[in-house]
């Protein structure tokens, strides 16, 4: 275990309802003493007033961001928004968001910069597809993309937000990264910031993202590289989430 204090972040991507989302809260909430980790949930943005209701803003995450201060951009929302709206985290470059709507590491980027600007940490997340790991191409992938938010954000602005890794092919689809290769992935990010940036790398915090369960999460928190995790589909059960958030403790 290293001193960095574990994170671990709920990412409900685009499910929940006022209602559903209140049992959430309930439940989460009654277990928070049995939490030792950094907890945060990221929801979608109409969903962030009622977490403020029930949380501080350190636990509180967007998905996404504007890399735009403010004008003519429909159906965007700026860093300063979220600020406003009580939150103090937000998700950068998720997978889902690089492949669905075109989001390249430049943009990604200039997202990282726009949401420390505002105030906010960014969790930026970085991973391989399947075709690039078989390719043998997969920290090559991750080194461009980490190099591109390292420009802009700077090694601090990392250690200020964090960076998740989450390889593409074990999203949703119930298939893990071993802890070895999670492990290794991790080492190398970290490997990467101390070249421009030693304090700032033992500082950062690397989490781990792709089908995290109850099940599975003590062995890849106990690498000595992973401090935390990303979590999806898990965390939309609050007792499965807790109990990923408990698994940060040996
Ligand atoms: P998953 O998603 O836990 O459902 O695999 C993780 C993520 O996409 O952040």
């Amino acid at each position: 275990m290293s001193e960095r204090r574990a994170l671990v972040a709920a990412n409900w991507k685009m499910n929940g309802s006022l209602a559903s989302n209140e049992a959430w809260l309930t439940d989460f909430t009654a277990a928070s003493n049995e939490i030792a980790c950094e907890a945060v949930v990221c929801a979608p943005y109409v969903y962030l007033p009622q977490l403020r209701a029930r949380l501080v803003s350190d636990q509180i995450g967007a998905q996404d961001v504007s890399a735009k201060l403010a004008g003519a951009f429909t159906g965007d929302v700026s860093a300063e928004m979220l600020r406003d709206s009580g939150c103090d985290w937000v998700i950068v470059g998720h997978s889902e968001r690089r492949q669905l709507h075109q989001e390249t590491n430049e943009m990604v980027a200039l997202k990282a910069e726009r949401a420390l600007q505002a105030g906010l940490r960014p969790l930026v997340c970085v991973g391989e597809t399947l075709q690039q790991r078989e390719a043998g191409q997969t920290l090559a992938v991750l080194s461009s993309q980490l190099a591109a938010v390292l420009q802009r954000a700077g090694a601090d602005g990392l250690v200020r937000g964090g960076v998740a890794y989450e390889p593409v092919w074990a999203i949703g689809t119930g298939r893990t990264a071993t802890p070895q290769q999670a492990q290794d992935a991790h080492a190398a990010l970290r490997a990467q910031v101390h070249q421009v940036a030693p304090a700032s790398a033992n500082a950062l915090r690397i989490v781990y993202g792709g089908s995290v369960k109850p099940g599975n999460a003590r062995e890849l928190f106990a690498q000595p590289d992973i401090d935390g995790g990303l979590i999806g589909g898990a965390s939309l059960v609050a007792a499965d989430f807790v109990a990923i958030c408990r698994a940060t403790t040996v």
